[in-house]
């Protein structure tokens, strides 16, 4: 790690020295692909320090650290996300648990805009699958560094160069391979460590319930011990070679090139070795830019800002956490902050990790971890928080919806919690919240990414603030970004809605892409900009 520089004072180089050791970072992957197995082998290698938020778990497999509410545990899964952080190394390492669920949210994108990196997580039977292309796709756009790993390589898959030309194809990132698998899919020995020629032999442990021991062998010994398939490993590592697969840091950070590892999360083989790249490769905290573009300095005065919060953790206290990245400057609990969007102060008594039930108050953080803040029902998603120099940070973005219901009371005498309900929601990002004008009642419409978001905010509203809805849902698939002159234009076309976010920004929505594909050819002065993640 490069040395603290930069800062002239002595407060200051201590923020960017610790600044320097965070690495925090996200797993992207699909469903089943193996991020809770690797969490918990990551876990096992290095010393954990704490958890913000819950570990989710699958039911009946391992337990539900979170009960916050009562269709997670119906479920076995969790809605929410988490923050893991452990020590490994010199390195302070801040793990942000992206919900995998097939019904994943916005906040599994949210969690994304929070982190330095990510991990992609392949499946090496199945390649890349549909979310992890669509978290991948918010990666791009965030200009994060992506390292890869190709999971599962202890069961039959698909050839290793395969995957590599999959890769290249479908993201664009050219993949290059730090370590290349001994042995095929389903026959995995060890790996051929790319950068010094060596062979890394792993030893299986009862389960994967241990760190697996690695034994190191030169090259000679190795072709002795695994014959034909350590031949084969070092001709394909040779032929990646020659079409210039090997890392460059700076390629890397740009977002051009992807460093690839072989592991097997279930067996820890390969789990000690991401965890020497995230700290050896992955980028330390920068100065974040604010609204304006320009970067505010790491050692600039306490400054962070909300990328989640939850409610409804515990029903008797009406609980609601937010969780903040820092991004400069020390927290220190009890310092009391000024919410940049309202200007109004925010007293931080209760910051914490929360271990499901238990929670363990935070003292101190630095740029790149996360904290939970307690009763912060004043705060919202994107929502800037800092002490004594004012800065904003740029909104968090919406990300594309693509299910869409009319909201309305089921009881309309309960006007008035039906409107704090939805105006609660919209601030938190549960759902996003429409207004068409073309429907003369102006009912609400919920946006959402995944439909199980429609059941968190039904529940939500009923439970939580004694409105109960019916939903009714909407024909349309796919949004765009349009302006004034277009939305005329757009409100006749068949398939097609013009609805306004809150921020006053308009969507045109479409029932699937070949009625927009009609549209954009017949009409192709009208204005239809992608969001973020839309396919
Ligand atoms: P997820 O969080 O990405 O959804 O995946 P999870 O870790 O839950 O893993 C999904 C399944 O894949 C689990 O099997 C898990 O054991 C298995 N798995 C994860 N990593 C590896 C690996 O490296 N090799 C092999 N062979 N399997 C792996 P399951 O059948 O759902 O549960 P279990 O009963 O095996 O625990």
């Amino acid at each position: 790690m490069s040395a603290p520089a930069g800062s002239t004072t002595s407060a200051g180089r201590v923020v960017v020295g610790e600044a320097v050791r965070r690495r925090t970072f996200a797993v992207i992957s699909h469903p089943d692909a193996g991020k809770s197995t690797l969490t918990e082998a990551l876990a096992l290698h290095a010393r954990v320090i704490g958890q913000a938020g819950a570990v989710h778990g699958k039911a009946g497999r391992r337990s539900t650290v979170s009960d916050w509410m009562d269709m997670e545990k119906a479920r076995g899964i969790s809605i929410t996300s988490a923050a893991l952080q452990f020590a490994y190394r010199d390195a302070v390492v801040n793990l942000l648990d992206t919900p995998g669920h097939a019904d994943f949210s916005e906040d599994t994108y949210r969690v994304l805009t929070a982190v330095d990196a990510a991990v992609m997580l392949i499946d090496a039977a199945k390649g890349l699958e549909a979310q992890t292309m669509k978290l991948f796709a918010v990666c791009k756009h965030r200009g994060i560094p992506v390292i890869t790993v190709v999971n599962k390589w202890d069961r039959p898959g698909k050839a290793a160069l395969e995957l590599m030309d999959e890769v290249a194809e479908r993201t664009g990132l050219t993949p290059t391979p730090l370590t290349w698998p001994v042995g095929l899919a389903g026959d995995f020995r060890g790996v051929l460590d790319r950068r010094d020629g060596s062979y890394r032999h792993f030893t299986r442990t009862a389960g994967g319930a241990t760190v697996a021991p690695e034994e190191v062998f030169p090259a000679e010994a190795a072709a002795a011990r695994e014959g034909d398939a350590w031949v084969q490993a070092t001709e394909e590592s040779e032929l990646l070679t020659e079409t210039g697969a090997e890392h460059d840091q700076e390629l890397f950070l740009a977002g051009a090139t992807t460093p690839v590892l072989f592991a097997s999360a279930v067996s820890n083989f390969g789990v000690g070795q991401l965890l020497d790249v995230l700290v050896d490769l992955a980028p330390a905290p920068t100065a974040r830019p604010d609204d304006q573009g320009s970067p505010h300095p790491l050692d600039a005065p306490f400054s962070a800002f909300v990328f989640k919060v939850q409610a409804g953790m515990d029903t008797g206290h009406r609980d609601r956490l937010a969780y903040i990245r820092v991004c400069s400057g020390v927290f220190e609990r009890g310092m009391v902050v000024t919410n940049a969007s309202t200007g109004r102060p925010f007293a931080t008594k209760y910051a914490q990790q929360v271990f499901g039930r238990e929670r363990e108050t935070i003292e101190t953080a630095y740029p790149g971890d996360v904290v939970g803040l307690v009763n912060a029902a004043a705060l919202g998603v994107g929502d800037t928080l800092y002490a004594d120099q004012p800065v904003t940070y740029p909104p968090v973005t919406t990300f594309a919806p693509e299910h869409f219901a009319i909201a309305r009371a089921a009881d309309t005498s309960k006007y008035k919690q039906f409107r704090k309900g939805i105006d609660t929601l919209a601030g938190e990002g549960v759902v996003q919240v429409l207004v068409s004008d073309r429907r003369g009642d102006g009912a609400p419409v919920f946006a959402v990414v995944g439909p199980m978001q429609f059941e968190v905010a039904s529940h939500r509203m009923e439970h939580e603030f004694g409105a109960r809805i019916s939903l009714e849902p909407l024909p349309y698939r796919l949004a765009r970004i349009t302006d004034a002159a277009s939305a005329g234009e757009l409100s006749s076309a068949r398939g097609a809605e013009v609805m306004r976010r809150p921020d006053g920004e308009l969507l045109a929505l479409f029932t699937d892409k070949w009625s927009l594909g009609v549209l954009v050819q017949n009409k192709p002065h009208l204005t239809l900009i992608p969001m973020v993640a839309a396919d």
